[in-house]
């Protein structure tokens, strides 16, 4: 049921504020008087040591649920101290990768069906890792065979582009980090603030949500290109990848993510007056970085839209130049959320533009579930 939306894409974009508050209920616990704000995920309580003690954790996964994980691997790292490794699960097995006993093995899937994904979850087995599910299906075969997990609980995606399972999977990921992470004392401060912004992210994504007009003035804009570039880096480098990605997949549009401290190493080269290039500019420690790539790539003449935090537009347009998405600021690690929904909304009004299918794209299926 669409409800008032003409899509399911727009309908499961919107609901957001709601998914992300089931995905985050009881699992967020405020803390006492002198109690610290702690996270609890049932299926992983009895594996937490065990995770502690792994040399490795390597999250695997497909499409977008490999960039929400790579959205969220900063973050692990930080709060765990475990170095993460990526790996997209059919050149794991392309590779037959090496997988010890020693590692985590967290398998992401929405559909918990598809079949790259559970096959390298059998060959991590086979191989002695602990399995980690982070799936959306209750019962599906990822969730079966893994040794536990945890449910993203973001309720049913009908549209073959994944938008509201995409950002339950970095807020289920953000609280693996924290559970992990739960011992460290140094590092309690962080983790509470963290949880501050997991609580307060249902109302800053409504407040993200209001930019649909402008997302769609954007479309009308960009709708005839061939091709729209996305630069990101840090947190934001799977931004830019799920951006290029849901362009791609719904709107039919040639797009590339880019990590942006590769701009230098060939990217630049097709830099010119017409290309349109996304640049996500919002605050954190790799800021300036961006600032200068910003610079680097005006002084070529770029065509220029920038996304950067509320109130610094003047510290990145270019003095009016360029266009500027403004979003709310939230912590650093949650803010991949939040960026990425106007970019949703500009993959879904692209496509309305361009005529295509948004729900169900060409030559595309929900679940893929052969190789
Ligand atoms: O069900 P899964 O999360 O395992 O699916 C993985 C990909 O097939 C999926 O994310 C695909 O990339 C989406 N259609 C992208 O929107």
């Amino acid at each position: 049921n669409k409800g008032n939306y003409e899509h399911y894409m727009q309908k499961e974009i919107h609901e957001q504020p709601a998914s992300l508050t089931t995905t985050m209920r009881g699992r967020l616990i405020r803390g006492g008087s002198c109690k610290a704000k702690t996270v609890l995920l049932g299926g992983l309580k009895d594996h937490l040591k065990t995770i502690r003690r792994s040399r490795r954790i390597v999250f695997v996964g497909c499409g977008t649920s490999y960039n929400a994980a790579l959205a969220a691997r900063p973050i692990v790292e930080e709060l765990s101290g475990i170095p993460v490794t990526m790996e997209i699960a059919s050149d794991l097995l392309d590779r037959q990768g090496l997988i010890y006993r020693e590692d985590t093995a967290v398998f992401v899937s929405q559909s918990g069906e598809t079949a790259d994904t559970f096959q390298a979850l059998e060959y991590a087995k086979e191989n002695g890792a602990l399995c980690v599910g982070i799936t959306n299906t209750v019962g599906s075969a990822i969730a079966r065979k893994t040794d536990c997990g945890v449910h993203i609980n973001a309720g049913c995606e009908i549209g073959v582009a994944s938008t509201k399972a995409y950002t339950s999977q970095i807020v289920v990921m953000a609280m693996l980090a924290l559970a992990v992470g739960d011992d460290t004392i140094s590092s309690q401060q962080r983790r509470e603030a963290i949880i501050d912004g997991l609580l307060d992210l249902p109302n800053k994504v409504r407040e993200v949500l209001k930019l649909d007009k402008d997302m769609k003035d954007l479309a009308k804009l960009l709708m005839n290109e061939q091709s729209l570039l996305v630069f990101g880096r840090g947190y934001n480098y799977a931004t830019a990848l799920e951006c290029a990605l849901k362009v791609k997949e719904v709107a039919l549009m040639h797009s590339e993510g880019i990590l942006a401290g590769e701009m230098k190493h060939g990217p630049l080269a097709l830099v010119d007056e017409n290309l349109p290039i996304l640049v996500i500019a919002t605050h954190d420690a790799c800021f300036s970085k961006q600032q200068s790539v910003i610079q680097q790539l005006h002084a070529r003449k770029g065509h220029l839209i920038v996304m950067c935090s509320r109130g610094e537009a003047a510290a990145v347009g270019l003095g009016g130049s360029c266009r500027v998405i403004e979003v709310p600021q939230v912590e650093d690690c949650l803010q991949p959320v939040i960026n990425i929904i106007p970019l949703q909304l500009l993959a879904y009004h692209l496509t309305i533009l361009r005529g295509f299918n948004v729900d169900q794209p060409r030559n595309l299926a929900k679940s893929v579930t052969t190789q």
